[in-house]
């Protein structure tokens, strides 16, 4: 079993995953020997704070080892991305990768012996959505009657939190005047709306009047930020996009909490002055997702607390 999209995942893996990441938080010594002689494999091809250390972080705590690689100090770019996979394989009993592409993740994914989990690839990021919900269901004690309202780029969190969302019963409502290219999947949106969980708007203030979150990722993914041709785009994106900052005067709107996947760039997505009210969340949302990836790396290697 992989975590490549959770897609992939029925309701009752996803909520067990949740429910299990819960139990990780709060008796963290139950699961101190559940990773003894277990080693991850970290591949790396674009930028983390999170996910590199809370894989890390986690796996040491559970007993286990991890090995980072970051992506241009390996051979994966001179060879062919599966052989090189198969060979990681051999030595890890579970690999992480952040891709750039999704088609290169697949293709390391072919090649691999052991479990592959998503690390963030250019259409889905499915450890964010699991510590998203996990954070959802402390936050209001379940996951029922929960309304999260998503604003910004359609991109690979957003598609990860439709898909999570309406697999486990969350309404979920999306404000994405654009998708990024590289994140359409026609499919996941077609299959969220046959839930009647999701719904699209543009209207932000009425959206959020009901919500119970409100949450927001950067309008430009990390590999394009500083990147010197980008910024073009990037002008043209922080122009179309400004009627859709989580700000102070959204939040006269709404009592939702706010989330965001981080790392947060100030002054765009969300106001330097939301993320440092006692509405925003998106501390206790980072530290989650190490607890919902330790119940994700328990899942896939079929082992217990
Ligand atoms: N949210 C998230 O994945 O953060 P990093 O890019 O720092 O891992
Ligand atoms: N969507 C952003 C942030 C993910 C944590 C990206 O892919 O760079």
């Amino acid at each position: 079993m992989d975590l490549i999209t959770l897609k992939d995942w029925s309701p009752y893996e996803i909520l067990a995953t949740v429910e299990e990441a819960l139990v990780i938080k709060d008796h963290p010594e139950r699961f101190r020997q559940a990773m003894v002689d277990q080693s991850l494999g970290m591949l790396f091809q674009k930028t983390s704070t999170r996910t590199r250390t809370s894989f890390e972080v986690g796996m040491t705590q559970m007993g286990g080892h991890a090995v980072y690689m970051d992506w241009q100090a390996t051979n994966f770019a001179l060879a062919d991305v599966k052989d090189e996979a198969q060979v990681l394989s051999r030595y890890v009993d579970v690999i992480v990768a952040r891709m750039k592409h999704h088609g290169d993740l697949l293709d390391l994914t072919s090649g691999s012996e052991v479990p592959v989990i998503n690390g963030c690839c250019d259409r889905y990021h499915p450890c964010q959505a699991l510590g998203d919900l996990m954070t959802m269901a402390e936050v209001r004690g379940s996951l029922e009657d929960v309304h999260i309202v998503y604003t910004g780029v359609l991109n690979n969190v957003a598609n990860s939190l439709i898909v999570g969302c309406t697999k486990a019963g969350v309404r979920v409502t999306a404000v994405t005047p654009e998708t990024n290219p590289s994140s359409q999947d026609d499919a996941l949106l077609e299959a969220a709306r046959e839930t009647g969980l999701f719904a699209e708007t543009l209207d932000l203030k009425s959206a959020v009047s009901d919500a119970d979150f409100v949450y927001t990722d950067t309008w430009i993914d990390m590999e394009f930020f500083l990147e010197p041709s980008y910024q073009e785009e990037k002008e043209r994106r922080i122009k179309a996009f400004e009627p859709y900052q989580i700000n102070e005067a959204l939040l006269e709107s709404t009592d939702a909490y706010v989330m965001h996947c981080l790392p947060a760039h100030k002054g765009y997505e969300v106001s330097a002055g939301v993320m440092d009210t006692p509405q925003c969340i998106a501390v206790d949302q980072a530290e989650n997702r190490m607890h919902a990836q330790k119940a994700v790396l328990l899942r896939l290697m079929d082992r217990e607390g």
